[in-house]
């Protein structure tokens, strides 16, 4: 099982980094681009598989300069795809919002047992659980990102988030809870511009997953008078979007 995940691994980031490697025709690009990549991968201590984040820098590149709005990260940990994201926000002149509590998950009750992808995910998720202040995340960002894009928002999501409204373009959720990822996608959908997306790493958690179907959630919580679009459900990486 594990040698075949490894293998997974290592032929999706081969089949992406060639996907990413079109935006960047000369070698010594494709190159700088990858070197700055493995850094990240290879100091900084992070909780996301490198294939699932490089969706996410890919739609970026791809992203229609006539969307409106920032990026939006939330979920930082030490700040290893806040660094990735940065790098390639900074290439397409749009600012990285990045929302934590900076002290870990908050605490709870959710019973995770195991992701609809076959992995366990019991006990996982506790309180305090991938804590990383800000000064380490902001360390990390000015060591191998680029901070000057960067704006910091910490504090629980329940906290920061009602108080945001700038139209949002991409957002990148990697929260583990349900009841962050709910927070998330209450206060930023409705900031989404037509033509973004909302990727979520989150979406083969399945507690995640029922909220990700809950109509009621859309319809009375976010209020959305039509269900959004979503594509991978149950998978690494589900994505969101307005229809
Ligand atoms: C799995 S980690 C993120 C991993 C990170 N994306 C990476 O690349 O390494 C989950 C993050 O979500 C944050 N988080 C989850 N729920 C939160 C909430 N309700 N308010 C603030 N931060 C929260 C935690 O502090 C933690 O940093």
């Amino acid at each position: 099982m594990k040698l075949l995940q490894t293998l997974t691994e290592y032929f999706a980031i081969a089949r992406l980094q060639r996907d990413m490697a079109a935006f960047f025709p000369a070698f010594k690009d494709q190159k700088f681009w990858l070197d700055r990549l493995k850094a990240i991968d290879n100091n900084v201590q992070s909780a996301h598989n490198s294939s699932h984040i490089l969706q996410f820098l890919i739609a970026i590149l791809k992203l229609d300069p006539a969307v409106q709005g920032c990026i939006v990260e939330a979920g930082a940990y030490k700040g290893g795809g806040t660094s990735k994201i940065s790098l390639f926000s900074k290439h397409v002149n749009r600012r990285l919002i990045v929302f934590d509590s900076f002290e870990g998950l908050p605490e709870n009750e959710e019973p995770h047992m195991n992701s609809t992808e076959g992995h366990t995910i019991k006990d996982w998720f506790k309180g305090g659980n991938f804590a990383g202040s800000l000064a380490e995340v902001r360390s990390n960002v000015e060591r191998y990102g680029n901070i000057d894009v960067c704006e910091f928002m910490p504090g629980w999501f329940e906290q920061t988030m009602p108080l945001f409204n700038k139209p949002v373009a991409l957002a990148y959720l990697d929260v583990d809870l349900a009841s962050s990822a709910r927070t998330c996608l209450k206060y930023i959908y409705p900031l989404l511009s037509k033509g973004g997306a909302i990727f979520s790493q989150d979406g083969d958690f399945p507690l995640v997953i029922e909220v990700l179907k809950d109509e009621s959630f859309w319809m009375n919580e976010v209020r959305c008078n039509n269900l959004p679009i979503i594509e991978n459900l149950g998978k690494k990486i589900t994505i969101i979007r307005k229809p």
